[in-house]
């Protein structure tokens, strides 16, 4: 498929099992900036991705600024990645923002045509009584929808000939503090530095379907074709 930005370039982006068999986390980037248009275009597939009830409760910070990457490598036991790479999106997870966004999305869904006055109506009710249920979990459900935008954001980058590397080695209320996160209910999902690779990397290998793919119940191995 071709993607035609108005700026420069056109991409033939990687189709979905290409792109996920070339990713790689990769450890050194150029400076190489990318192009605001591009970076656009990875938002939107990012938030492209699914959340619970359609929540949307990621947030979605993209720092750029030479001493915020620089504060941002501290906190991230010194990890070069995020000072080479022209971005990096931070994914915080806020497992209250049900509550703002819920009238945005029974909207949204309805404008949409997506949902009816019914479902909408249903959802008006049954939101905050699934949310408010969580009560400790609610963090972790909104992690959960955080990493499948970043997997979003990984994928779709490859695709469109960026590269990047997941990362979980920061810490997290230093990663707060630079981003100006002051709501203690707000997590860190990931960091996920996005750039221009500078480096070849290889595929470190991934273990037969035997030791973690079971069928029906665990410890069944799934035998292969
Ligand atoms: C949740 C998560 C956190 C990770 N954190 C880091 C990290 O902090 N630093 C790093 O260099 N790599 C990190 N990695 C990259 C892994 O080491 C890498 O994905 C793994 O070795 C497989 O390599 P591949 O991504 O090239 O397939 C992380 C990967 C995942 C999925």
């Amino acid at each position: 498929m071709t993607l035609t930005t108005s700026y420069v370039q056109e991409i033939e982006a990687l189709d979905v099992p290409t792109a996920i068999h070339q990713r790689r986390s990769i450890k050194s980037f150029s400076s190489d900036p990318i192009a605001p248009e591009l970076l656009e275009q990875l938002l939107e597939l990012t938030v492209a991705a699914p959340s619970s009830y359609n929540l949307q409760d990621w947030r979605i910070i993209l720092v750029q600024d030479p001493a915020q990457k620089a504060a941002l490598s501290a906190a991230s036991w010194g990890q070069q990645m995020v000072v080479q790479a022209p971005v990096t999106f931070v994914f915080a997870a806020d497992p209250n923002a049900w509550q703002k966004n819920l009238p945005l999305i029974l909207e949204e869904g309805l404008r949409s045509g997506a949902w009816s006055e019914g479902t909408a109506s249903y959802f008006k009710q049954a939101i905050p009584q699934f949310q408010t249920a969580l009560k400790d979990k609610a963090r972790e459900y909104a992690i959960k929808d955080a990493i499948i935008a970043a997997t979003h954001t990984a994928l779709a980058a490859e695709s469109l000939g960026l590269s990047t590397c997941f990362m979980n080695g920061w810490i997290e209320e230093q990663v707060k503090a630079i981003i100006g996160a002051e709501d203690p209910d707000l997590a860190i999902a990931l960091l996920l530095p996005v750039g221009y690779k500078a480096e070849a990397r290889l595929n470190p290998g991934r273990l037969p379907f035997s030791v973690n793919v079971s069928i029906d119940r665990l410890n069944n191995p799934y035998p292969g074709v």
